[in-house]
């Protein structure tokens, strides 16, 4: 069952100025960041943690840190805007890549770039994509990063659609699915309602 964050007074904030059509790309930017963030921040939950020994300026205690091997697969091109900020959630991340994109027509992704490391030994990826819409890009990256070894995968968005959720959860039902928000539905052309309209094209101002 996907998660949906919306409760959240910053997601709330954020996402309704990334919804407004008069935002500029330098505005749509901030907000994306600040939205992946606060997202990252609940995405994070699912990771695990070494126990370590720390020593206070009073005495030693027990501590914990990050067990080492996150890495991070965004969507190209829109979900290179949640890079940076989920990044800087959990440093020392690493980075793998996938183009998809959509036929305007059909609305069906197609792979035109990979970069994926060995992933067998990894401890969590998580799939960034702002949009997932049909979920057909989703499922298709999911397929690949679980091809590269992946055990422990999860999906995060900053807006989902319910049909594309259970696309996705039907073709993994394994990987959750952390969302800002999960809107209405889909229209006719499989964009997202009410939704943000394009979000690769509003990133980056095209
Ligand atoms: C958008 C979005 C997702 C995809 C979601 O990408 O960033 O990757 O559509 O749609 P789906 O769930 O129906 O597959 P797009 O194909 O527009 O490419 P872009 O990121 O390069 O703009
Ligand atoms: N991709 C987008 O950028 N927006 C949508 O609403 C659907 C797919």
């Amino acid at each position: 069952m996907a998660t949906d964050l919306s409760e959240h007074p910053l997601i709330q904030h954020y996402l309704t100025i990334l919804r407004d059509h008069r935002t500029q790309a330098s505005e749509f930017r901030r907000c994306s960041r600040g939205i992946t963030e606060v997202i990252m921040v609940e995405a994070a939950r699912s990771l695990r943690l070494d126990p370590i020994d720390v020593t206070t300026p009073l005495e030693l205690t027990q501590g914990a840190r990050l067990s080492p091997g996150v890495v991070f697969v965004p969507i190209l091109r829109a979900g290179l805007g949640m890079l940076d900020p989920a990044m800087s959630i959990i440093p020392g991340s690493s980075v793998g890549y996938i183009g998809l994109e959509r036929n305007e027509v059909t609305a069906q992704a197609t792979c035109y770039y990979a970069k994926m490391p060995d992933l067998s030994a990894c401890e969590q990826v998580f799939v960034l994509d702002p949009m997932l819409a049909t979920g057909g890009s989703a499922a298709q990256c999911v397929e690949q990063v679980k091809a590269h070894g992946a055990k422990r995968v999860s999906m995060v968005c900053i807006i989902a659609a319910p049909e594309g959720i259970a696309t996705f959860e039907a073709a993994h039902p394994d990987v959750p699915v952390i969302a800002g928000k999960i809107d209405r539905q889909l229209n006719d052309k499989k964009y997202i309602l009410p939704g943000l309209g394009d979000f690769g094209d509003r990133l980056f101002n095209t």
